[in-house]
């Protein structure tokens, strides 16, 4: 990667024209999505996958399905990453930071927690490319929808430029604040909730079956009271039928533990739950349920007791 010269940079006191032309860099389940919602609202969208048939699909929608990070990022208003890790992450821009439009802004989507945000931060000064930190809260179906919650960490003199490519794949942007890393921040708390709450279904469900108690009647019991939780009926409805197609890969939410645990250590906060949690979806991993849905953590309290088996 080379830097550009800082002269050239698009400057955060001036918010120049907003985005028509956007790269999504990894076109996975959410990266599919986000590129589909992002053509449907009249944005040019060129995309890039590591494996080119999972970026094909989208030229039949509009796509430019490019070749390489750096031809994507080519003539982008909006860089948007959206492959798995950190490490990823790194990688794919450090080969297309320097193809970067002077004029282009880089959302960072993928959930990469605190130390790789910082690297990304850094990659991105060094690139004098502006960037915000903008995971994305939601799964496949809301991706595919455009009703994504965004939460974005950096410069609010950039949001002028980037706000109807966030609009266009979000119901709502929620600012966490100026620095980049508290976009990030925030995703790693709505995630702990996440893990917690489908974990916490997972047990429930569990218990009522092993009390010989029909476990569909512990989700009857919650509806509509101050416990309730429509999540718990969306994740709670997939375990009881061992329908564990992949909406938020069960893989993908053991690294983002893993990842909510080192912020949490890193802040004094107590890991106990989280390290029970890391346990938990390691254990369903382990028993091949890696690639499928976040739901499968019900086999790692029931090994195959509720629902059909997958
Ligand atoms: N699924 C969700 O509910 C959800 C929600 C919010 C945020 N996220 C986050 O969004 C990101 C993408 O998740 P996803 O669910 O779309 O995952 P996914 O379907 O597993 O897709 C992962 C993507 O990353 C690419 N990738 C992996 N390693 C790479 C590497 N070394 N170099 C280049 N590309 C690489 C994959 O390319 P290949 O196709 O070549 O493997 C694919 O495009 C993750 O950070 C995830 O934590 C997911």
């Amino acid at each position: 990667m080379t830097s550009r010269p800082q002269a050239q940079r698009a400057g955060t006191e001036n918010p120049g024209p907003p985005a028509r032309t956007v790269a999504v860099l990894g076109t996975g389940t959410m990266g599919a999505g986000m590129a589909r919602s992002l053509l449907r609202n009249g944005f040019a969208v060129r995309a890039w996958n590591r494996t080119p048939s999972r970026a094909q699909p989208l030229a039949a929608d509009g796509a430019a399905v490019t070749g390489s990070p750096a031809e994507a990022v080519t003539g982008a208003d909006v860089v948007i990453t959206m492959v798995y890790d950190g490490e990823a992450v790194l990688q794919v821009m450090t080969e297309a930071a320097a193809a970067c439009s002077p004029a282009a802004v880089w959302l960072q989507s993928a959930t990469i927690g605190l130390a790789a945000t910082a690297q990304a931060t850094a990659l991105a000064e060094a690139a004098a490319l502006p960037m915000l930190d903008a995971p994305a809260l939601g799964t496949r179906e809301p991706a595919e929808q455009g009703k994504l919650v965004m939460l974005i960490g950096g410069p609010r003199s950039l949001q002028s430029r980037v706000q109807p490519v966030l609009d266009a794949m979000s119901t709502r942007t929620v600012w966490a604040g100026d620095l980049p890393g508290q976009g990030m921040a925030l995703k790693l708390a709505c995630n702990a909730w996440i893990a917690s709450i489908t974990a916490a279904t997972a047990q429930s469900l569990t218990l009522a079956s092993g009390l010989a108690v029909d476990p569909q009647l512990f989700l009857e019991a919650i509806s509509g009271g101050p416990s309730d939780c429509a999540y718990a009926h969306h994740k709670g409805a997939q375990m009881l039928a061992g329908d564990f197609t992949p909406s938020f890969g069960l893989d993908g939410a053991s690294k983002d533990v893993q990842l909510i645990t080192e912020a949490a250590a890193r802040a004094g906060a107590d890991t106990t739950l989280l390290a029970a949690l890391g346990e938990l979806y390691r254990a369903a991993s382990a028993q091949g349920y890696g690639k499928q849905d976040i739901a499968a953590v019900i086999r790692a309290f029931d090994r195959g007791l509720v629902g059909g088996p997958s």
